[in-house]
């Protein structure tokens, strides 16, 4: 399952290090080759001998030898590897990942590695509690690190709680994974929308909705870490996505969002038109703040361009297009004949009655129905699961 990949294993300063010549000759016995790189620390754990034995492979700790002199590079270590995985990292490693410090052979690697990245986090408890730690986390996360959530249990410090590295079978099982995703959809363009858009009625006033994006972004980022080429075209949001594979096109009114549609539609293979267009906008805009002069104020309102609607008119056979429906009553009904009248393959239903659904939660629970209206449901779920999701759907209607 993983014969001829090349898998790096960074290992630092933690107990949990003895779980690795394990962990190492699980991964061999699955064919994958193995390097290993280790902080100076990590041989009070492990020694060289063990993990270059079971490896295979010299373990590099330092820049140069000592000895001979000899240069060993960092650059060609990182591009060696289809996957860097460190585990376990302490909590000081996991401070100077976020920061970018290289003040050790692995944390160089780590810095010009172009794979990706996977961190097995294991510490005490508090110190895992501790929000410096926890905010390290979140940004290594950011910054594209997958990380092994540790799980709960007892600690080597004799303390009970959250902190121990995952097991060496469950790294093999969500490596295994990882290689099976990675290349889905290798070579295949994606396009997403996403979040709200600002119709301005003046130049300091607008109509939106509470759309935060975060569902169109999971998309893109799901999509793109499966190997497609993700165009994402997003309204006004307060969300970056960091991915080589993801060219974001930030608009801002319906017709903006139309516009960059259009253009970019025809290159598509896949569209996920996740935004919360706005369906009316004001006709006029003023071109100077209203003012405060009368009882009240009547705003005139035309329809914006279902983008959806246009592009279900000009799809080929060969491209696949999901609508998105938030409903707030007769949700399946209503969400049929939006799949209809749009010609979509898939749309995506969640409504405002489910507790936990729809705009501004964490989390969504979404029924997806397919053209020939045969549907699945899911339970609430984060929204990057729920993502997942639809995009195991969609690779499963592709690949029939
Ligand atoms: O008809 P309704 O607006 O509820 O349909 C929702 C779906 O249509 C969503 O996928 C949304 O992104 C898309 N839509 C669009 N352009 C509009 C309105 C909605 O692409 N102007």
């Amino acid at each position: 399952m993983l014969k001829g990949k090349k898998i790096l294993i960074g290992i630092t300063g933690s107990i949990a290090a003895y779980k690795i010549p394990v962990l190492i000759r699980l991964l061999k016995k699955e064919g994958a080759e193995i390097k290993v790189v280790a902080t100076p620390s990590a041989f009070e754990f492990v020694t060289p001998l063990t993990l270059s034995t079971l490896s295979g492979n010299p373990v590099s700790v330092e820049s140069h030898d000592k000895l001979t002199g000899n240069w060993n590079s960092h650059i060609e270590l990182g591009l060696w590897a289809d996957l860097f995985l460190i585990a376990p990292v302490t909590a000081n490693t996991l401070a100077k990942l976020r920061s970018g410090v290289a003040d050790n052979y692995l944390l160089t690697v780590y810095l010009s590695t172009r794979c990706k990245v996977m961190l097995a986090p294991a510490m005490d408890v508090d110190m895992y509690l501790h929000p410096a730690t926890h905010e390290n986390i979140e940004v290594l996360q950011k910054h594209g690190n997958l990380i092994i959530a540790p799980t709960s249990g007892e600690l080597a410090s004799g303390l009970c709680g959250e902190g121990r590295m995952e097991e060496p079978e469950v790294i093999v099982g969500l490596i295994k994974a990882f290689f099976k995703q990675r290349n889905q959809f290798f070579g295949v363009k994606v396009l997403v929308t996403a979040g709200p858009t600002y119709e301005p009625i003046d130049p300091v006033r607008f109509i939106g909705n509470h759309s935060s994006g975060l569902m169109g972004f999971e998309i893109a980022k799901a999509f793109a870490n499966r190997g497609a080429h993700v165009d994402l075209v997003a309204g006004p949001v307060n969300l970056k996505i960091n991915h080589p594979l993801v060219d974001v096109h930030p608009v801002t009114t319906a017709a903006e969002m139309f516009e960059k549609v259009s253009i970019l539609f025809s290159a598509a293979n896949i569209a996920v038109m996740c935004a919360a267009v706005a369906d009316y906008t004001p006709e006029n805009p003023s071109v100077t703040k209203i003012k405060k002069t009368k009882d009240d104020l009547n705003l005139s309102l035309v329809q914006t361009q279902d983008i959806l609607f246009h592009i279900g008119k000009v799809k080929t056979e060969n491209q696949y297009l999901v609508g998105f429906a938030l409903e707030t009553d007769n949700a399946f009904q209503h969400a049929l004949k939006k799949l209809h009248n749009k010609n979509l393959d898939l749309i995506v239903l969640n409504t405002l009655e489910d507790q936990g659904a729809g705009f501004r939660h964490q989390t969504n629970k979404v029924t997806l129905i397919d053209r020939n209206e045969s549907f699945t449901e899911f339970k609430l779920k984060i929204k990057s699961e729920v993502a997942a999701d639809i995009i195991d759907h969609i690779a499963k209607k592709l690949s029939t």
